[in-house]
């Protein structure tokens, strides 16, 4: 633990507070590794130290929130003002920032991406891509909003805050504002509940369009979804954040779940939902719940207000430290977070910001904050874990090596570069390394929480074979071949990672049926009222 003086003089005391508290956190996380409790006072641990969470000790805490050296209004952007502003700002800050579009909607609108970093243009080999998407339900725009002054003030303030700048030096945010334009087109300020907006222009629900893990999605890609998918199938990004509205919680996988459950929530009173009860939203848990919580945590506990988990409205559910599984909340299927995860190893969270799914242009500047210290500090968590590079024995990098973390049965892959990233809380784990041609490898290491723990593979190649392949003596390798000095490579057997087989995939069938079709019909009313 490294202490550290108060923060300086001016910062607001609400945000100090709260940075207070982060350490207890963290000791709270160290303390269920390390002593595998299974209950925790959340009272226990509080002290007034104060953790530096990221790979530079000494650094200062990024600041509390700090009023925009430049002017960008608080007021909504519409589509071409938020494209002007996006343009504005990559041609005066060319060091910065880089603009791209990942596609367009349905209705012919930009998807248009920010990058952020001192290496706008090009992956720095070594370092983390990260991203946050906002807006995927379009009448959710408080987090679109949040994302534009997010750039706003990383650009104005690189030269001035030293933590803005290392995080932008070692890092690059990928920034998505909208990702429904045209939804936002049709929604409505000041609407705070409802679907109009909600959806892309043909009527889909975005996040409920992405390929998922437990049940088969039969709805048909959108083009957003499809620019999203393609998108982060070229970049390994390895921490996100989707922003939502009409909550105030942050979400993480799973999702979905194996079996249809009914929801609870809503259902307090009435005798037939009492019944059903056996069937109310159950945890879906990953194998990196702990990675999950944590990083939830580290969004609620650093916004204003979120980890007093306080209901929006009476009839809502109030959530214990503003963090809550997915699934746990109300189960869906085709979610992004879950497609993020299992696909590509990238740890998202869902970010429910506003209890008004569009509250009036008067209330943002108060959104931004109660979110701006989160935002920022959510994303240095890509810094947190074990990070290194896969090479073969001539030191060359291996391309889509298969890793795992032991006993963390989801998967990811590394870079043409050979690298990879894992956010992991401290501890001692194992890592298992495959790849095509290579023999499998496991090594150890420590998660200590000061720094990321660097951590180079050389593989080796699997066996001299001598001609004598699975194929039998004499086969023609297909694919495979006879390396440097008659070594002989053979295809493997698929070791190769990919999006898991579903733990319960027989029980997926419970989809069907009266409880389903109830579930179903609860279900998407409840997610017109919330997120
Ligand atoms: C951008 O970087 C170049 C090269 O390092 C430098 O010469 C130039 O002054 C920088 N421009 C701005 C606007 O900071
Ligand atoms: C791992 O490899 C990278 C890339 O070659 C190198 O920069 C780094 O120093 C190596 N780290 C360790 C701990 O060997
Ligand atoms: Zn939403």
């Amino acid at each position: 633990m490294i202490l550290r003086t108060p923060l300086a003089a001016g910062h607001q005391m609400q945000l100090q507070l709260q940075l207070l508290l982060l350490p207890s956190v963290l000791l709270l996380v160290l303390h269920l590794l390390l002593c595998d409790a299974k209950t925790v006072n959340p009272g226990d641990g509080m002290q007034v130290q104060h953790h530096q969470m990221t790979a530079e000790p000494g650094l200062p805490e990024p600041r509390a929130y700090m009023p925009d050296a430049q002017h960008l209004d608080f007021v909504y952007h519409d589509h071409e003002e938020l494209t002007r502003f996006l343009r504005a700002t990559s041609a005066r800050y060319p060091n910065l920032t880089a603009l791209y579009s990942i596609g367009k909607s349905i209705q012919g609108r930009d998807l248009w991406v920010m990058v952020v970093s001192s290496s706008p243009y090009e992956h720095m080999v070594g370092k983390p891509d990260v991203k946050y998407v906002g807006n995927i339900h379009g009448n959710e725009p408080v987090g679109r909003e949040m994302l534009l002054h997010l750039i706003q003030y990383f650009v104005t303030s690189y030269s001035s805050d030293q933590y803005v700048k290392w995080l932008l030096d070692n890092t690059r945010i990928h920034i998505l504002p909208t990702m429904n334009p045209d939804g936002y087109a049709v929604s409505k300020e000041g609407t705070c509940d409802g679907g109009q907006g909600r959806y892309n222009a043909r009527g889909f629900d975005l996040n409920r369009n992405f390929p998922d893990y437990f049940k088969q999605n039969n709805k048909r890609g959108q083009p957003e979804t499809d620019s999203v998918k393609d998108w982060i199938s070229k970049i390994q990004f390895v921490l996100s954040g989707s922003l939502h509205g009409g909550a105030l919680v942050a979400s993480y996988p799973y999702d979905n779940t194996p079996n249809s459950r009914l929801l609870k929530g809503i259902c307090r009173s009435s005798a037939l939902c009492a019944m059903f009860q056996t069937y109310s939203a159950a945890p879906s848990l990953t194998p990196d719940d702990d990675v999950f919580k944590h990083l939830s945590l580290v969004y609620a506990r650093n916004h204003a207000k979120m980890s007093r988990g306080v209901a929006c409205k009476s009839a809502t559910p109030a959530f214990e430290n503003g963090i809550t599984n997915g699934a746990a909340w109300y189960p869906l299927t085709g979610g992004m977070q879950d497609y993020n995860y299992v696909w590509y190893g990238c740890m998202e969270i869902t970010l429910e910001i506003s209890c008004c799914k569009f509250p009036p242009a008067y209330e943002l500047k108060k959104y931004w904050e109660d979110n701006q210290l989160s935002l920022i500090k959510f994303l240095a968590e890509a810094h947190r874990g074990v990070q290194g590079f896969v090479f073969d024995p001539a030191g060359m990098p291996i391309e889509r090596a298969s890793i795992k973390i032991k006993g963390r049965d989801v998967g990811f892959q590394t870079t043409k570069y050979g690298e990879f990233w894992r956010i992991l809380l401290p501890g001692y784990y194992k890592v298992e390394v495959f790849a095509e041609g290579f023999a499998p490898r496991e090594v150890e290491f420590v998660i200590v929480e000061q720094h990321p723990t660097l951590l180079n593979v050389t593989l080796q190649p699997s066996k001299r074979l001598e001609g004598i392949g699975p194929m039998g003596p004499g086969a023609v390798p297909v694919g495979g071949g006879v390396g440097p000095g008659g070594l002989y490579r053979p295809i493997p057997a698929p070791q190769h990672y990919r999006p898991p087989v579903p733990p319960y995939a027989g029980a997926a069938s419970s989809d069907s049926g009266i409880f389903s079709t109830i579930s179903n019909g609860l279900n998407s009313l409840y997610s017109n009222i919330f997120g």
